[in-house]
């Protein structure tokens, strides 16, 4: 087995446990993103892949070699980290073949990698410039072009674009998706708390809670079918709308009624047995959408309203009191505060959990 396995991994800091046993299969090339809430561990596992924390238990390998007690050095890894660290008093050039020098790499081959990085990254006009002379995109990129020319089997990034600004952002997490395409052999391992990021770049997300995993899949199955409650909530933004609810009739289609006395019909089954329970539903924002006939979800009155151009959000009272429900449509809309107004959901895309908050969708 190739790529990164990590085998009921546990982390535990004296008598403080952060990491519960990690069970995690990553394949020879793929790009995994970790994310959850902050404190969650993902730093954690990152350093210990990349060696730079011990394994408290657990065994982990990188290509079928075991590597608990192999030191970073030797493990064919090479990390970025939100502080892009360069050597001040050393051009682009020397920052990026300062690794090669002192493993005693030749001058041919330091030359050559240091160039194929630098023109993969677009820092060809740069490699004479001192990092102060560069922007912190700039900067970021160099960090990268240095992990690059160590030429390593695995490829660890712990928040690399955090502190860039939103344009830079952008622009570097491009780069970073076309790395990913020209080294399509080399396994990446991302954190991150960027939602876009990790839509994007992720061939798996890796959802992360207080030391656990809480689902493993492609951005879009854990979009569509959030195992949880938890991962429900921590994909798609603006979070997805969650309502107590108790299911009122089983068969075909699950008849739930919410907390005002409504009702809806979601279609999906759940067993019989779960007839009378209470349950939590879920609706994403922009599964939301004004009604103007009879057919609606609930009606209820807006509260606020955010004009963000391409999306307009509502903030409406409804169904349940506490929360506003999160209405997301597209392009500008004639709203005012004030309004009251029926709003339907695209009946394919409702969410169902059970009290212990686990999803009704069978796999
Ligand atoms: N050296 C240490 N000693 C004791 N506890 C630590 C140590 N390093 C980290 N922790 C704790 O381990 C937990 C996980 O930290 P970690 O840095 O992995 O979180 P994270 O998911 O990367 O968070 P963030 O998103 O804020 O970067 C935290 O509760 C942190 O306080
Ligand atoms: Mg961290």
């Amino acid at each position: 087995m190739t790529g990164v396995v990590l085998k009921d991994i546990r982390k535990a800091y004296g008598q403080v446990k952060i990491l519960h046993g990690i069970d995690l299969e990553i394949r020879q090339g793929e790009f995994v993103v970790f994310v959850g809430p902050s404190g969650c561990g993902k730093s954690t596992l990152l350093r210990m892949i990349a060696g730079l924390e011990d394994i408290t238990s657990g065994e982990m390998m990188i290509d079928g070699q075991r590597v608990n007690e192999v030191p970073p050095s030797k493990r064919g890894i090479a990390m970025v980290f939100q502080s892009y660290a360069l050597y001040p008093h050393m051009t682009v050039y020397d920052n990026m073949a300062f690794g090669m020098r002192i493993a005693h790499e030749s001058k041919e081959v330091i030359d050559q990698r240091v160039r194929k990085a630098a023109d993969m990254l677009q820092l060809g006009p740069y490699l004479d410039r001192l990092p102060k002379a560069l922007s912190g995109g700039q900067r970021q990129r160099v960090a990268i072009g240095r992990a690059i020319c160590r030429n390593p089997k695995v490829f660890l990034f712990d928040e690399p674009l955090s502190n860039l600004d939103a344009a830079l952002r952008v622009a570097t997490r491009i780069e970073i998706a076309k790395l990913n395409e020209s080294m399509p052999d080399t396994t990446m391992i991302y954190v991150t708390h960027d939602q876009v990021e990790a839509m994007t770049l992720a061939d798996r997300i890796v959802v992360l809670s207080a030391g656990r995993i809480e689902q493993v899949g492609p951005p879009l199955e854990l979009y569509e079918r959030p195992a949880n409650l938890f991962v429900a909530r921590f994909i798609g933004s603006p979070a997805m709308n969650i309502m107590p609810a108790k299911i009122v009739e089983t068969g075909a289609s699950t008849v739930i009624s919410l907390k005002d006395g409504s009702r809806v019909s979601v279609p999906l089954a759940v067993d019989a047995s779960e007839n009378g329970k209470s349950a939590s539903f879920g609706v994403r924002p922009e599964d939301l959408a004004i009604s103007t006939g009879d057919d609606f979800l609930f009606e209820g009155t807006v509260e606020i309203v955010e004009a963000l151009g391409e999306v307009t959000l509502l903030y409406v009272a409804g169904p349940v009191e506490e929360e506003p429900v999160v209405v997301k449509l597209p392009g500008i809309v004639d709203v005012k505060k004030g309004e009251k107004l029926r709003f339907a959901a695209d009946r394919t895309k409702l969410h169902l959990f059970d009290a212990a908050g686990k999803s009704y969708y069978k796999k």
